[in-house]
């Protein structure tokens, strides 16, 4: 039980929390950990239309998305390494849901451990886009902090 745990962060306050409730349980359990961030460029490519200039800013968007992912693995890293657990960490680009659910599905997770909300300021809502998705679409128990 619990022992391949899928940890979904955006950097938020939530998913810290969220990673926080993860080390507990994989304290408990012995579980290995997967740390997950997700990219989405394809709304900001996508604006910019059939410019001659988009193919030359998908280096940058690109680059853009690695300094993101750099920067989520080491905050929710810190989590894990302050509590001397090892984590595996994927970074993927793609839609943050599909993403997600098929990642969850791919490692065999049996427990998603997700944030109530993350970076969008949308604070009278109980759940985000992301969280709502991933509870609607994944295979399996789903973990939500706030
Ligand atoms: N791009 C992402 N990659 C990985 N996890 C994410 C991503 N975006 C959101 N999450 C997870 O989903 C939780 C809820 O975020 P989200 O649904 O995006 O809410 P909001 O609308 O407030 O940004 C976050 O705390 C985080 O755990
Ligand atoms: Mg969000």
């Amino acid at each position: 039980m619990y022992k391949q745990i899928l940890v979904c962060s955006d950097g938020s306050a939530n998913a810290l929390h969220a990673a926080e409730a993860a080390a507990t349980i994989a304290e408990k359990f012995d579980s290995q950990i997967t740390v997950l961030s997700v990219f989405f460029p394809t709304p900001l490519l996508a604006s910019f239309g059939e410019a001659p200039e988009a193919a030359a800013c998908m280096d940058t968007v690109m680059s853009i998305g690695e300094g993101q992912h750099d920067a989520i693995q080491a905050a929710t890293g810190k989590v894990f390494e302050d509590r001397g657990i090892p984590v595996t960490q994927m970074r993927e680009f793609g839609h943050p849901v599909d993403t997600i659910v098929s990642a969850a599905e791919e490692i065999d997770a049996d427990l998603i451990v997700i944030g109530s909300r993350g970076m969008s300021g949308f604070k009278s809502l109980l759940l985000g886009s992301v969280s709502d998705g991933v509870l609607h679409h994944a295979h399996c128990p789903i973990l939500v902090i706030r």
